[in-house]
């Protein structure tokens, strides 16, 4: 078996893919002990502190909802409501709430102040979303991907849109498990190329294909699932109207889905915005797993907990 104890997790590409796969598998078991109404309360006298320097629904309500599930405890913590919004370093953060807390769970924009959490926390470190990666949307994906689909690896996943976080992580996600994943992005919206050269040593070890494209058609054709995420991420909203233009040809609507195959799911992190990124045929259709997914993220982040923690 696996042992993650004491670990941080701040992006996917740190764990190996067996470590991946576990931890999906994990996500899965949560899920059926919850469904079958079983208690289960590892992490009593817990607690979990959660740093928000952005808005979130889902990862907010699942953490805080997971910790209680698991006999634990979560504290919501605004940034503006810490001595953190007056200057108290992100270091003497990371030491002060490691004297109290278990394990820190951060939201914020550069991916630097979470490196930096967790150089000096003692405790493990849960990204909850950085302008560069979103590990823990990613575990959600692959457990929605794995109970749909049943296998993995060979799963052919398109990506449609913004070169940005929810892609960085779903690369490592899906070279850590054999998915073959082809991105459609406009020019000038390419994801990072130090996460893409890691993603595809990765993928190298597992067989993964990850291609990249300019032409969402291209990407789509034949997909078992079509992934998107908004054009314009949290502190990007001043380029809102610009991304509308740059992104044109970019929504998954009927049209573009008609090229994947004719079970092909869809999916997207949420928030969505209808009309923008995705049409409301192929969201609110039947095909789309957005609510699935974002029910999942409870049970992937309650296995890492669990294994973190326990
Ligand atoms: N998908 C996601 O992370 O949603 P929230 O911003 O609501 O947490
Ligand atoms: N890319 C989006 C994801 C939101 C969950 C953002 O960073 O705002």
């Amino acid at each position: 078996a696996f042992s993650l104890r004491g670990r941080d997790c701040l992006a996917l590409s740190p764990f190996t893919p067996g470590e991946i796969q576990f931890l999906v598998d994990r996500g899965l078991e949560m899920k059926q002990r919850y469904r079958a109404g079983e208690a289960f309360r590892p992490l009593a006298g817990k607690t979990l502190a959660m740093i928000f320097d952005k808005p979130s629904t889902r990862t907010r309500v699942s953490f805080e909802t997971g910790m209680t599930q698991l006999g634990g405890h979560a504290l919501h913590l605004n940034r503006g409501e810490l001595q953190l919004g007056r200057g108290e370093s992100i270091g003497d953060t990371a030491r002060v709430l490691s004297g109290y807390v278990d394990a820190i769970q951060i939201r914020t924009f550069s991916h630097e102040t979470v490196t930096e959490l967790a150089d000096h926390a003692s405790i493990p470190v849960i990204n909850g979303l950085t302008d560069l990666h979103h590990p823990c949307q990613a575990l959600a994906d692959l457990l929605t991907l794995k109970e749909e689909k049943g296998e993995l690896s060979g799963l052919r996943l398109a990506y449609v849109g913004d070169g940005n976080n929810v892609l960085h992580s779903l690369l490592e996600a899906a070279a850590a498990t054999g998915i073959h994943l082809a991105a459609a992005f406009p020019e000038g919206y390419e994801p990072d190329p130090a996460v893409v050269r890691q993603a595809r040593d990765t993928a190298l070890r597992t067989g993964a294909v990850l291609s990249f494209t300019h032409d969402p058609l291209e990407a789509v054709e034949g997909a078992d699932a079509v992934y998107t995420d908004v054009w314009a991420s949290m502190g990007q909203e001043e380029e809102k109207k610009k991304r509308i233009r740059d992104f044109e040809g970019f929504q998954v609507n009927a049209r573009l889905m008609s090229r994947a195959r004719s079970d092909a799911l869809f999916l997207h992190c949420l928030p969505a915005y209808r009309g923008l990124e995705v049409a409301s045929e192929v969201i609110d259709g039947p095909r789309s797993v957005v609510f699935q997914q974002a029910e999942n993220r409870l049970h992937a982040q309650k296995a890492l907990l669990v294994e973190l923690l326990a």
